[in-house]
């Protein structure tokens, strides 16, 4: 039997019909993400609309989790669409599987492939803050410019901390910075890359020795530069390869409508590099939202919000320490950059995984301040650990916890789909959970289907 057709209407011609209507009481501000499980109304939300325009929570940021292969990449991917025709511009810097790079694609908007012989990332290129800053001039472009050097400053940094899997000393720091300044001014009109910074250090400028305190005794500067020496060498031709050693090969389009930086391609196994590679594409895609608001403080572009997605984040929390710290203050900054986030992770354990506690705690502080939390299957322990955090009720709990199981033992070929598949619960603050059903299109579905290798491939046919 056919099911019957649902009609809808406004409650003035609707009360016509059947005069005891109630509202439904669902959010109808942002993305249509998809139907209420028990009443069938659509629900609409993103964390931009829901900061901007509806005010349900404080803090522009999305943090999802559910077990594998239940859509939370597809749901993100639908927030991402739905942005995009609002003028948002989706930035998805680093992305690991890929999951975005053929919406981004679909989008008009720019994919960077970034990888061993693939594509590689000038660290020491200010990209597009130098641009803006150069264009605002006066002030406000020296302001910007120190803003610029401040985020060079710390790239290098980070990657230093990578290969040696421990931070910079402070000394090393103010070096390093000097350094900085110094290269700028010798390279007028051209972009340094890590190889003159090198040159530079080994040459020993006498402006860059007074920072070493050396007091003109070049033994003393040696002993003062040579870790740091050892460290940069290590990142040209070391575990990171030549990613980080020659000018960047594609820029980031300030004007694009999105933007991924495509680092699937590096192995799962390459950590190091996944990491750096996230770290210098964070570092790239934040500048370029910078730089993007200083023009639209100097009226000399119009304003944009971006929405940046991180996705696996489980494996970059692991890849190094340091790393929490990078996302926390990107969490923290986003309301101040006009920008809006998503984080997904499979579970809250992924945080226990890391190194000491003071990680730990922050990676737990993700989902706390995080004004939108949703829920794909989890299983009941999980769901009572995240219910201290989020305060759950015994039938979210229950509700979630059934769509973490297994799908039916399927008879005669027919593919039975998990329960949990495009089920989510939406939790903001301490309200009762928005339990919602994703149908998803044939064209996402053919944009992101993260089970081809599983398709049996068709025989070749011979000619
Ligand atoms: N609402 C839906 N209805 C039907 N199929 C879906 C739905 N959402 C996703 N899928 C399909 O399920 C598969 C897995 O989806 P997706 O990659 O989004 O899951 P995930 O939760 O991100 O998994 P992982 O944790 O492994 O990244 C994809 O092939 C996708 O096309
Ligand atoms: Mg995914």
């Amino acid at each position: 039997m056919d099911a019957p057709t649902m009609w809808r209407a406004t409650t003035v011609q609707a009360c016509g019909l059947w005069p005891f209507a109630a509202g439904s009481g669902s959010p109808l501000t942002g993305v249509p993400l998809g139907q209420h499980l028990f009443t069938g109304a659509t629900v609409c939300g993103d964390p931009l609309s829901w900061f901007t325009r509806a005010r349900y929570i404080s803090n522009p940021s999305l943090f999802m989790l559910g077990m594998p292969g239940l859509g939370k990449s597809t749901l993100v991917n639908r927030m991402l669409i739905g942005l995009a025709a609002t003028g948002t511009v989706p930035l998805v810097l680093g992305d690991l599987k890929p999951d975005y790079a053929d919406t981004v694609r679909a989008l008009g908007g720019q994919v960077i492939a970034v990888g061993r012989g693939v594509g590689g990332i000038n660290v020491l290129d200010p990209g597009a803050m130098g641009e803006a800053a150069l264009r605002i001039g006066g002030e406000a472009g020296r302001s910007l410019l120190a803003e610029a050097h401040g985020r060079v400053l710390n790239m290098v940094a980070a990657l230093v901390t990578i290969v040696r899997g421990r931070p910079m000393d402070d000394h090393e720091q103010s070096v390093l910075s000097t350094a900085l300044h110094l290269l700028r001014e010798r390279t007028p009109g051209r972009v340094a890359v890590l190889p003159d910074l090198l040159a530079l250090i080994g040459e020993g400028p006498d402006r860059l020795r007074a920072v070493t305190l050396d007091r003109g005794d070049t033994a003393r500067y040696r002993d003062a530069v040579d870790p740091l020496h050892r460290s940069l060498m290590g990142l040209l031709d070391g575990p990171l390869g030549s990613t980080f050693a020659s000018a960047t090969s594609t820029r980031i389009d300030p004007g694009a409508p999105a933007v991924c930086v495509d680092i699937s391609r590096i192995g799962e196994a390459d950590t190091q590099l996944t990491a750096a590679a996230m770290l210098a594409a964070w570092s790239d895609g934040l500048g370029t939202v910078a730089a993007s608001h200083a023009l639209a403080d100097a009226g000399l572009a119009p304003r944009r919000w971006f929405f940046t997605v991180l996705d696996e984040l489980w494996r970059p929390l692991r890849s190094a320490t340091g790393i929490v710290d990078r996302i926390d203050a990107l969490t923290r900054l986003n309301r101040s950059l006009g920008l809006g986030d998503a984080k997904i992770t499979h579970t809250l354990k992924d945080a226990e995984a890391l190194g000491s506690d003071a990680d730990r705690a922050k990676a737990r502080g993700f989902v706390e301040r995080a004004g939108m939390v949703v829920c794909a299957g989890l299983p009941r322990t999980e769901m009572e650990e995240l219910g201290k955090i989020v305060g759950l009720s015994e039938r979210e709990i229950s509700l979630v916890s059934s769509w973490s199981s297994p799908p039916g033992w399927a008879t005669g070929g027919v593919h039975d789909e998990p329960p949990g598949r495009g089920r989510f619960l939406i939790k903001v603050g301490g309200r009762p959970g928005i339990p919602i059903r994703v149908a998803i299109t044939d064209a996402e579905r053919d944009l992101h289907n993260t089970n081809t290798r599983w398709t049996p491939s068709t025989p070749a046919t011979g000619t």
